[in-house]
């Protein structure tokens, strides 16, 4: 039985050094995506008053912590309480970490999505062969598959694995995918790349955006128009038909 999981959700990775620029993007933007991602160059530089800054100019969305913790698990459940006080409705640990350390992330932080990061969608096969680690797709399966039993309530993979994901992590937890370019956007330094129609159709939860809006020429029209893309495989989803086009 294919379960509806309701229309995919948009998340906006605010990936800047400038407060005021992330601020304006979060304000901008606010009523037309759903979470705001707030990553290591901010998170960094900005510490927790600069979250409250961005949650403070729009309160809607929900928080998306991308700070991908990766340490033996008594460091990582530390770090987790660390930023409890900040709510996020996700938190990114990397899913490589091992078993004991997202267990210890989701204990700590219950009521979070602790979210495994798998194989990041910026490493192409070659480099994971050179890593000595076996090709992207099966290695993101395996290890979404040890983090969903060890607690985490979201995985973040390329949509280009999104599909082969849903039967291992089953329909309560999130598929999450980054590297999501429009069909005419440049890749910078992602590598398993999908456009937004494409992800919606392999079954993600959240599509994490950044450059391709905050780079745009007018970032609230890009936004309005991966939402569409977002709206029309959708409708294809719902319809039964799921002949990739051209978006
Ligand atoms: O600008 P772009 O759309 O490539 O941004 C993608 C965002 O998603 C970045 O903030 C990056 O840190 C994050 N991310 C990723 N790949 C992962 C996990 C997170 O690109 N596997």
């Amino acid at each position: 039985m294919i379960v509806d999981r309701g229309p995919a959700r948009l998340a906006l990775a605010l990936d800047t050094d400038e407060l005021e620029t992330a601020l304006d993007w979060a304000r901008s933007l606010a009523h037309d995506i759903d979470c705001l991602k707030i990553g290591l160059q901010f998170y960094l530089r900005y510490g927790a008053p600069g979250v409250a800054a961005v949650r403070e100019a729009a309160p809607e969305p929900d928080l998306f912590l991308d700070l991908k913790l990766h340490d033996i698990p008594a460091t990582v459940r530390g770090a987790v309480r660390a930023i409890e006080s900040l709510e996020p409705g996700y938190l990114t640990v990397h899913a490589s970490g091992g078993s004991a350390m997202i267990a210890a992330a989701a204990s700590a932080l219950p009521r979070c999505r602790i979210t495994a990061v798998t194989v990041l969608t910026s490493l192409r096969p070659m480099d994971m062969q050179q890593l000595g680690l076996g090709n992207p797709a099966d290695t993101a399966a395996r290890w979404a598959g040890v983090a969903t039993s060890c607690g985490a309530g979201a995985v973040v993979c390329s949509a280009q694995e999104a599909a082969r994901l849903r039967p291992i992590v089953g329909d309560r937890v999130e598929i999450v995918t980054p590297g999501v370019r429009p069909a005419d956007g440049a890749l910078a330094d992602q590598a398993r790349v999908a456009t937004p129609y494409e992800a919606v159709l392999a079954g993600a939860d959240l599509l994490v955006v950044g450059r391709p809006i905050t780079r745009a020429e007018d970032p609230v029209q890009a936004t309005r128009a991966i939402r569409e893309s977002m709206r029309e495989a959708r409708a294809v989803l719902l319809s039964g038909n799921d002949r990739v086009g051209q978006h």
